[in-house]
């Protein structure tokens, strides 16, 4: 049994220690938003957090996310100037991508609240875009970086919000 916290609540599952997170999220919990795209690492259509950093949830074997705290694009804060910057940038083409290029995108804000055109461009650069949304996806960064707001997005644990 492996135990972490998915969005903030502790959860448990019973997925053989090598089930890619993504299936355990899709398929166990229920979550859609982090999408399967190539299944290698390549795409970057899976991303989503383990302990505040991005992950491709498709090569990421779940027994790595016992005791830590995994946030999907549901668990984002509706507040996270990444998401408003995405609607107010008409960001998405098809879509498909774009959970995992905001989960990307959040990090970059975290570690680089004031982040160069290169610096975007290199963080963004390996999350891979069919519709070639790519300069609206750097214009939607720069719009959040502008955002005072910029601060901590990951929901609390359990544990936080019991201490
Ligand atoms: S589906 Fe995970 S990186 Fe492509
Ligand atoms: S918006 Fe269609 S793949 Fe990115």
């Amino acid at each position: 049994m492996i135990e972490f916290y998915l969005n903030g609540q502790k959860v448990t599952t019973n997925a053989a220690e090598d089930t890619p997170l993504l299936w355990v999220i899709r398929d166990e919990f229920k979550l859609k938003g982090t999408k399967f795209g190539c299944g290698i690492a390549m795409c970057g259509a899976c991303t989503l957090h383990v302990n505040g950093n991005a992950v491709r949830s498709c090569s990421y074997p779940v027994s790595l996310v016992k005791g830590t705290q995994v946030t999907t694009i549901e668990g984002l804060n509706n507040e996270h100037p990444m998401q408003k910057a995405w609607v107010e940038e008409q960001v998405p083409q098809c879509g498909y991508c774009q959970s995992g290029q905001i989960m990307q995108a959040a990090t970059l804000l975290k570690y680089n609240p004031n982040p160069s055109d290169q610096d975007i461009v290199n963080h963004m650069s390996a999350n891979l875009c069919r519709c070639m949304a790519y300069k609206r996806i750097q214009k939607a960064v720069k719009r959040a970086a502008a955002d005072s707001s910029v601060g901590i997005y990951e929901p609390q644990t359990d544990k936080e919000l019991e201490a």
